[in-house]
């Protein structure tokens, strides 16, 4: 799936037949207010979707394979290059949004070498900069150091809700870069180039983030999930679920509880990353040889659990000189009771506990694990945050071997419930694990997951970092209204919310197509 971000000819290559009519209408809005804001026609709109999460939630920063979905909501950043906006040693960019209440213009004017970023503040220009900052990194590669960067007058226009769980942020993340990129000369955008830099440069907003939801965004292809893996090297493809009967559907529902993961870093996602990062550094200091170092790797603090899976069986191998290696899903059950037994304590470890282990000072802990990302913790959970992680990974490759290997396979034909009823198990497990084990659920998800399994649901679930945000539901067709329903009686009609809110709360998601771009010519769509 490697490959050159597509340009779109027609709005039909991005959307489905059942969205063209209102996308045609948005896009032709877009342009037209760039217009009215401008002055003058955009010369291109850089476009990238939000994503849903099938399975594999929180293990992307621990380098495990995820199974996500493009979703139709997107990101869409109608702009034109302007030189003349440039002086000798800034360049200018002016950015508004059509959510002008919510979201107001700016402009700033950049010093040609560097693109500040003040990650203290919440602001939601910080993803435009954080995306302009990866892409002009990549333009220096490939131009030298005094590469100069265009003006550009930007129009933002984004449908997928912000802290609802379906990665507004990456999808903005990274049309912006493509933006930078496509505004700057380069015709041909390669794919995973874009990605990484995406990934590398949304941390900078504050969030040291994985990189599932770049990669969803970008490479993702209409009609089928996408199964990300990122190492040895990042590699998505596209992954397609075999015919069932009764058919699947997948189902978004929102909590409407917003879950600010800059705001709650320090004591949710910062402070899980950090968690999972000590995890394997107190591992690879009790179960492998002495002196033994992690690899340096793409995770968000340089080391990972995946780092130390790979280092603990690459070791142990070599000590029994065994002929080959034991299977991945045969490693992470023995990884899961490895950790039941070295990391014992329930109410989770300290700082001086873990530094003694480690055999650094605490100093050196903080500087090396806590300084980028502050977090607030007496107490680091090891044992429950390792435990979620080998066992998610391995309900990944339980997923992926159901949907991939024809020896599960339902009859064609015949009735799949059983079929479908293991796939959704799989979820059930990952939202238990997600709730109990990882504590990154809350109440109100844990009520929509409740009713929609007593409503039909083969498997309902969080997606995306959680704390609130979106579920998603494996429901059968014949289901779909009973779901809705008992969604309705049982948790919306409770929240007095507002036309449009209501008809965004549940959403059908049919996996939808990644990153394009689309030449405007003389303000024209067609
Ligand atoms: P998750 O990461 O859990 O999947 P998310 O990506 O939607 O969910 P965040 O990572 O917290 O949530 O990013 C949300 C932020 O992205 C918003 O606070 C805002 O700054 C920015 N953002 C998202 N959508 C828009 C938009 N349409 N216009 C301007 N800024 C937006
Ligand atoms: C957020 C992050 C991702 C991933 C998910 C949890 O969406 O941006 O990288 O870690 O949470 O799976
Ligand atoms: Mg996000």
């Amino acid at each position: 799936m490697a490959g050159s971000v597509p340009v779109a000819r027609s709005l039909q290559d991005i959307y489905t037949d059942d969205a063209l009519a209102s996308q045609t209408k948005r896009w032709a809005a877009l342009v037209s207010r760039f217009e009215s804001i401008y002055g003058h026609a955009p010369e291109f709109v850089a476009r990238s979707p939000g994503r849903v999460n099938i399975i594999g939630e929180h293990i992307d920063y621990s380098l495990y394979a995820v199974l996500p979905m493009a979703i139709t909501a997107d990101v869409l950043l109608a702009v034109s290059v302007d030189s003349f906006l440039s002086t000798k040693s800034t360049y200018r960019i002016q950015i508004a949004n059509v959510q002008d209440a919510k979201f107001p213009a700016h402009e700033f004017d950049i010093p040609h070498d560097a693109v500040e970023i003040d990650a203290t503040v919440h602001e939601w220009t910080n993803y435009f900069k954080s995306g302009l900052r990866g892409a002009l990194e990549l333009l220096r590669k490939k131009h030298g150091a005094d590469f100069k960067p265009k003006g550009m007058r930007i129009l933002m226009d984004g449908t997928v809700p912000a802290g609802g769980g379906l990665s507004s942020s990456a999808a903005f993340v990274s049309a912006s870069a493509l933006a930078v990129m496509t505004a700057n000369g380069e015709h041909v955008v390669d794919k995973t180039e874009l990605t990484e830099l995406a990934i590398v440069s949304e941390r900078a907003v504050g969030v040291n983030s994985g990189g599932m939801d770049q990669s969803a965004s970008v490479f993702s292809e209409r009609g089928s999930a996408l199964f990300v893996s990122f190492t040895p090297t990042l590699k998505a493809r596209p992954v397609h679920f075999p015919k069932t009967n009764p058919e699947l559907t997948f189902l978004i529902a929102q909590s409407f509880v917003t879950a600010d993961k800059f705001v709650t870093g320090p004591i949710h996602y910062n402070l899980r990353v950090v968690e999972c990062s000590l995890a394997a550094a107190y591992l690879n200091a009790v179960l492998n040889p002495p002196g033994t170092r992690l690899p340096a790797d793409a995770a968000p603090l340089g080391i990972s659990l995946h780092g130390f899976h790979e280092t603990y069986f690459a070791l142990t191998e070599h000590a029994t000189k065994a002929s080959s290696s034991k299977p991945v899903p045969e490693q992470l059950r023995e990884l899961i009771s490895l950790t039941e037994n070295a990391l014992t304590k329930q109410e989770g470890y300290t700082r001086e506990e873990i530094a003694a282990v480690l055999n650094i000072t605490v100093d050196e802990l903080n500087s090396q694990f806590t300084s980028r990302f502050p977090v607030r913790a007496d107490r680091f959970k090891l044992r429950q945050r390792a435990l979620h992680v080998f066992s998610e990974a391995l309900r990944v490759l339980q997923f992926m071997e159901l949907l991939e290997d024809p020896a599960h396979h339902p009859e064609a034909g015949s009735d799949t419930s059983a079929y479908n009823a293991k796939l959704g198990t799989l979820l059930n497990e990952t939202q238990d694990s997600c709730r109990d084990v990882y504590e990154c659920s809350c109440p109100e998800i844990d009520d929509l997951v409740t009713i929609a399994r007593k409503a039909g649901s083969y498997g309902s679930r969080l997606t995306g970092a959680g704390w609130g945000g979106c579920s998603v539901h494996l429901v059968p067709a014949d289901k779909v209204a009973a779901v809705r329903e008992a969604w309705e009686r049982e948790y919306y009609s409770k929240l007095g919310l507002t036309d449009e809110q209501k008809e965004a709360a549940v959403v059908v998601s049919k996996p939808g197509s990644g990153s394009a771009l689309y030449l405007v010519k003389e303000g024209n769509l067609s």
